[in-house]
């Protein structure tokens, strides 16, 4: 483990029970609250927006906007929100996605992505992969290419990975 992923992960809390029993919650909270944590993160984000070409961020609902934004500036991109359903004001695409039980709806403006944009999307947590498949399908649904996918924890155990191969069609995943 190199010296950065050591204090990210220093910075992670785990929290049991939560939201619900039998979940371990991985808290980021500490680690925004560390400049040195956040800029290593947004820094090491940053580089691979720069090695895989992509000349737009997008950030997935809630902590994705959180880690997005600042790496878009610093990388000196664009940063595109995609949102959980009717929170944004103009033209959306949508896609729907299963949850394990029920479903849930994500958003982005239809205006804010076209074929000549090379999209790397940005989260906190890969999990089952649902959130970032759908994210995936909206961006190419829009006609844009996929940069990739980056995030700061991928949930081995939960198989995301495997899920995303169709959607990433050989783009990188990148857990730090
Ligand atoms: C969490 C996390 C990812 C997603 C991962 O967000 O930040 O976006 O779940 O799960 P998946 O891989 O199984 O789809 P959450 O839905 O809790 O939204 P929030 O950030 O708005 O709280």
């Amino acid at each position: 483990m190199t010296d950065v992923q050591e204090l990210l992960l220093s910075r992670i809390r785990d929290v049991a029970d939560y939201p619900e029993p039998g979940v371990m919650f991985k808290d980021i909270t500490p680690l925004l609250a560390d400049p040195a944590a956040f800029t290593a993160l947004t820094d090491a984000l940053a580089e691979i927006v720069v090695r895989t070409g992509a000349t737009k961020v997008v950030g997935l609902e809630a902590r994705g906007f959180i880690l997005g934004a600042p790496v878009a500036v610093r990388a000196g991109v664009g940063f595109i929100p995609v949102r959980k359903a009717g929170k944004l004001p103009g033209a959306t695409l949508s896609q729907t996605y299963d949850l394990e039980y029920g479903s849930a709806e994500i958003e982005v403006h239809a205006e804010d992505l076209s074929a000549a944009d090379r999209v790397l999307v940005i989260d906190d947590v890969l999990a089952t992969g649902g959130t970032a498949e759908a994210s995936l399908q909206l961006i190419r649904r829009a006609g844009a290419q996929v940069a990739g996918l980056a995030v700061l924890m991928e949930l081995g155990f939960l198989a995301g990975r495997a899920r995303l191969e169709p959607a990433l069609d050989g783009a990188p995943l990148e857990a730090l």
